[in-house]
This record gives C-alpha cells, structure tokens and sequence, in this order.
C-alpha cells in the first residue's frame, strides 16, 4: 500500500493584498508540517500578535511562531539580505530559534541595494502615472530575473563579490542614462554585505526537493500568499501591479509543486475593498464614507505607512479572482469594520460610456460601479464566536456574497483577536 500523499492548500489575498493573510495563516498553521512563501519579498507586510507582541513579516513565513514547522521562503520569491535579516533578528532577540527551522531556496532572488534606487528611479520617470510602489526593489529585481541576468541567493555560495560587482555596475549604468545619480548606498550596501554573511546561518537549500519530499511523506503544506490577485503581474490591473505571480498558479511555479498536488486554496478578502499605491479601484469612495472605513478598519500600510484607498466590496473583482485561483473557500475578513453603517454597498457590475459588464474588464480605468444597497446590521459583531449568534442582516450579507460568487465563505472574521476567526 502506498502512503496517502500530502496537499499544498493555498492562503491567497484575492484583491489587492492587506486582507489580514498573517492572522488567517497564523491561525491555520497548526494543521500544516511546512508554511511556505511562493512569490514576492519585502514588500509584504504580515501582521501578526502573538503572545501579546506584534509582529510585522515581510518575507519570513508567518508558520515560524510555531517551533515544530518547517518555514520556507521559495524559489519564486525575492529576498532582500539587510532587511531579512534584521527581521530573523528581531524574532531571534524575542526568543525564537530560526536557523533549522527557516530554510531558503538558492533559486529565489536578490534584491541588491541598487534594485532599491532603480525602483525609486523608474517611479520618479513615470511622472503622473507613478506604480506608487513600496520602494523595495521589487520590479527591477525580478526584471533582472526575467532578463537572465539577477542573483540569486546560491549564488552567494561562489564568487560572490565578483558577481555583485558585476550587476551593481550594470545598475550604475542604467541609473547614468537615467540621469538618476543623487544617491548613496554606502551604509545600506554596508549592512547588506553583513545580511549577505547572515544568510549563510540558513540551509540555502533547493526547497523544491524538500517541499516534494514531504508531500511524498504524507506531509501537508502551506503556501502563503503574499499581495493579491489584483496586483498579480498577468492578472492584476497592469501596469500597476506587483511583479510576481501572486494567484494559485504562482504557488506552483514559486514553490516548484505541480497543479495536481494542490488541495484547496482559500481566498481571503475583506468585508469591503483597500487599495494602497496607485492605478485604478473602481470602488473607491472619496467622500466621508471612504474616510470612515479607513478610520475604524486602521488602513494604513504595513511596510509603508500609507493611507490606504477605501471603497465597498467589489463582486466584479472578486468572481474575477475565484475564477483564476479556483477559489474553494472564501474567508472574510474584518466584518466588524462595517458593524455602523445603515446600508452597505456592493458593487454587482462596471459601467462606462453606456456600456455595463460584470467580466472584470481589461483596462480597469474609466469605469464607474453600479451599486446595489444591501441593509447594514448595525450590531457589533467583535464579541461575537459563532456563527448562530450572527445578526439576520449580517447572515443575510454573507448569504448574499456566496449567492452572488456562487463560493462558500467558510471563515469569518469579526475582529483582531485569534478567536475572533469563526469557521462555518
Ligand atoms: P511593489 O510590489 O513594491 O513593486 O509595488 C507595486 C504595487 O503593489 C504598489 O501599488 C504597491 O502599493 C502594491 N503592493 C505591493 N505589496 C503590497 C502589499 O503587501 N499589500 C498591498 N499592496 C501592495
């Protein structure tokens, strides 16, 4: 008899990332043996309290609370040495061991300090159309990557110094041509260089291989998505996207895992809609309503500190997203935030010049939502841990959503509070 093989389950944010992934992940980590990152870096921001501290991760998989899980940040994410490891730092400083514990694909790729400075320089020639990135290198990292010309992390192992040289020349260049030369990385090329030696602490290690492996052992994992499907590089609303594979496609790619060997991917969305940096949100309210939604739901950035954009809950986007993640369960999260409004609004479809859709169109600017009123239910809901004891009109919002979506909401969320996560 064979042993039953293990799943990949993936933890995705649908819309455009901040949809509280590390509570959710945190809270579903003990069902798992391995938590692992697939797609993006640093400019992640997973908020997590634990034991009454809180912590922001960035690129550490939020499974590394947990002593006995194996943490692994794949071959489809990009790592910054500096900022990585004054984030093992800080967790190391508030007691935990992470050496054996975290493990890093010599595939994934780095940010150098020069990445960092094209990034600002390539958003301050965009002008008025500006990505509004995080600053963290992203783009121009995994431009490099597609160009066959980044780092990555195993190539710390050999001849390091004459690589890096290498590429850092080859952005020095480009920032000339750019005209963008009013920089200076002496300090941060300083740290990163030490982040570099700290690295090596880790198993740099081919984490497809250990990943397979465990799933042949019976082994379940979690894939940890950071973003969402929005900010997707293919599906999102391009060019103002992130640029990684943030939907269930990009768990196989960045984890080297095959479509066969995923089990259920969980999409994770709020009761309304955020969006930080730039690009279009057909649902963004700009009145006081927006403004109020930001005050109780504290949308502020994680890793920036920006104020987030807020709107309604936006059901063209997310069909969208259920459809190209095979989305099998919904979660919602922070329900609580619209506990005083008298009415709610979801938006059922896109209008523009007298043309309506309800398939999520392919250039998102321009368009205008057309409401539909849902009647708010005006109770608090942060106390409340289970579901019987919802309020009709907050039953009936739900109800609705999966109507509409035609996918369970298998989790809700009623506040920040590890037990506020209630399972239906
Ligand atoms: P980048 O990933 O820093 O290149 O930023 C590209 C776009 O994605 C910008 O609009 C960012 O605000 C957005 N973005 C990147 N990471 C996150 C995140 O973790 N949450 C929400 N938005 C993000």
């Amino acid at each position: 008899m064979t042993m039953k093989q293990g799943k990949v389950d993936a933890l995705l944010g649908i819309v455009f990332g901040d949809e509280g992934k590390g509570k959710v992940v945190d809270y579903f980590t003990p069902r798992y043996d391995v938590v692992a990152r697939f797609a993006g870096g640093p400019n992640a921001g997973h908020t997590i309290i634990f034991e009454g501290k809180k912590f922001v991760l960035r690129s550490i998989p939020s499974g590394i609370f947990d002593e006995g899980k194996v943490n692994i940040i794949g071959n489809g994410c990009v790592i910054a040495p500096d900022l990585f490891m004054a984030e093992a730092q800080e967790l190391e400083t508030a007691g935990y061991t992470l050496t054996n514990r975290l493990h890093i694909s010599r595939r994934a790729h780095l940010i150098l300090p020069t990445h960092r400075v094209l990034d600002r320089a390539y958003e301050a020639a965009k002008g008025k159309n500006k990505v509004g990135t995080t600053g963290k290198g992203i783009g121009p990292t995994y431009s490099d990557k597609a160009a066959r010309v980044g780092l990555r992390v195993g190539d710390i192992l050999e001849n390091f110094e004459e690589k890096y040289q290498t590429l850092k020349a080859r952005h020095e260049q480009i920032l000339r041509d750019l005209h963008f030369t009013d920089y200076d990385i002496a300090d941060e090329e300083k740290k990163w260089l030490e982040g570099i030696e700290y690295m090596k602490k880790f198993p740099l290690t081919d984490t497809e291989f250990e990943i397979n492996r465990a799933l042949e052992q019976g082994k379940n994992v979690l894939a940890e998505g950071a973003q969402g499907s929005l900010l997707d590089i293919d599906h999102g609303t391009y060019p103002y996207v992130s640029s990684s594979s943030t939907t269930a496609g990009g768990v196989c790619t960045g984890l080297g895992v095959a479509p066969n060997r995923i089990g259920r991917i969980f999409g994770i969305f709020k009761a309304y809609s955020t969006r930080v940096g730039g690009g279009p949100f057909v649902v963004e309210l700009f009145d006081e309503t927006g403004d109020t939604i930001r005050h109780i739901g504290n949308e502020y950035g994680a890793v920036t500190g920006r104020n987030r954009r807020c709107g309604w809950l936006d059901l063209v986007a997310l069909k969208y997203a259920i459809m190209i993640n095979g989305v099998t369960d919904l979660v919602m999260m922070k329900s609580d935030v619209l506990d005083d409004f008298e009415t709610i609004k979801v938006c059922t479809a896109y209008t523009k010049d007298g043309v309506t859709v309800t398939d999520m169109p392919y250039d998102t600017e321009g368009w205008q939502p057309v409401w539909e009123d849902v009647p708010g239910w005006h109770t608090p809901l942060s106390e409340l841990r289970n579901e019987k004891d919802f309020p009709k009109k907050f039953a009936d919002y739900i109800a609705y959503i999966e109507r509409a979506t035609g996918t369970p909401i298998s989790i809700v969320s009623v506040s920040p509070d590890r037990e506020a996560t209630i399972i239906r």
